[in-house]
C-alpha cells in the first residue's frame, strides 16, 4: 500500500495496480460501470478531456469534471455518485477528470494489470486478485493534492485485509510495507464505522460543507457492488 501517487517508488513495475479514492472517484467510477456505462477514461487535464471528448459522439458522452470537490463549470457532472444512474449513463462514455483520483491511476498506469476498488466494490475487485494471486500488488491512495487521507488509506487497509484473509498468511509474510501495516491497523479499528471516519478526515469534512452528506453516507457501503474496473487500454476503464 502506498497512501499517495507520491510515495510510489519511481522505478518499480507491479504484477497489479489498484488506484483508491474513496470519496469519490473511484466510487464513481465503479458506480457508472455497474450502471451500464461502456468506458470511464480518465484525464489529468481537463483541456485535454475536451478536446478526446469532442471526437466522441454526444448522445453517448458524458464529460464528468471535478475539482475541490465541485462541478467544474461547463461539465455534465460533478463527481457524485448518484449521478450515475442507468437511466442516465447506459452505453455512454464518462470522461472524468477529477482532483485526484484521475492522478493515482496515471501513476499506475506501468503496471500490467491496472485496477480501480473503493469499499463499495471491494469484494469484486478482492475475490479478482485473489484468482489472479499475482507476486505484487499495489494499491494506491489518492489523498489530497500530495498529502495523505484517512479514507483512502482505511479503503487500502479494507481491501488488503479481505485479500489477507483469503491468502493465510502470516501478517508479516503478506504485508509488503509499513504503509500496509498502518492501514490493515486503521481498517481494523475503524472497520465497523467508517462512516464516523469519514467525518472526521478532511475531504469529508470538505463534501460535509459542500452539502454531500448522501455521497459519505454512500461512499462508505461496504460490497454493494459487484463490479470489476479493469484497464483496457492507457486510462480506459471498462466492466471486467
Ligand atoms: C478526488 O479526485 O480527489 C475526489 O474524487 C474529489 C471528489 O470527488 O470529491
Amino acid at each position: 500500500i502506498y497512501h499517495t501517487p507520491e510515495r510510489v517508488p519511481p522505478d518499480w513495475v507491479p504484477d497489479c495496480a489498484i488506484a483508491v479514492d474513496v470519496l469519490r472517484a473511484t466510487t464513481t467510477i465503479a458506480t457508472a460501470l455497474a450502471a451500464g456505462a461502456e468506458a470511464v477514461q480518465v484525464f489529468s487535464d481537463l483541456e485535454d478531456l475536451e478536446q478526446v471528448s469532442q471526437a466522441w459522439p454526444a448522445e453517448q458522452r458524458i464529460r464528468v469534471g471535478e475539482r475541490g470537490g465541485k462541478k467544474v463549470e461547463g461539465f455534465d457532472l460533478g463527481n457524485s455518485p448518484f449521478d450515475c444512474t442507468p437511466e442516465r449513463v447506459k452505453d455512454c462514455r464518462l470522461f472524468m477528470s477529477t482532483t485526484n483520483g484521475t492522478r493515482s491511476l496515471a501513476r499506475i498506469q506501468s503496471a500490467k494489470i491496472v485496477l480501480a476498488a473503493a469499499l463499495v466494490n471491494r469484494a469484486a475487485v478482492v475475490n479478482y486478485v485473489h484468482q489472479l494471486y499475482p507476486p505484487t500488488v499495489w494499491i494506491v491512495g489518492s489523498g489530497w493534492e500530495g498529502a495523505y487521507s484517512l479514507e483512502d488509506t482505511v479503503c487500502a487497509g479494507a481491501i488488503a485485509h479481505s485479500l489477507w484473509m483469503l491468502t493465510g498468511l502470516s501478517v508479516a509474510e503478506f504485508a509488503g510495507n509499513d504503509e500496509t501495516v498502518a492501514a490493515l491497523a486503521l481498517y481494523r479499528h475503524y472497520e465497523h464505522d467508517l462512516l464516523s471516519l469519514f467525518h472526521q478526515a478532511s475531504h469529508g469534512q470538505r463534501l460535509l460543507k459542500l452539502g454531500s452528506l448522501d455521497d459519505l453516507k454512500y461512499c462508505a457501503q461496504t460490497d454493494i457492488l459487484d463490479v470489476l474496473p479493469i484497464q483496457t487500454e492507457p486510462k480506459v476503464l471498462v466492466a471486467g
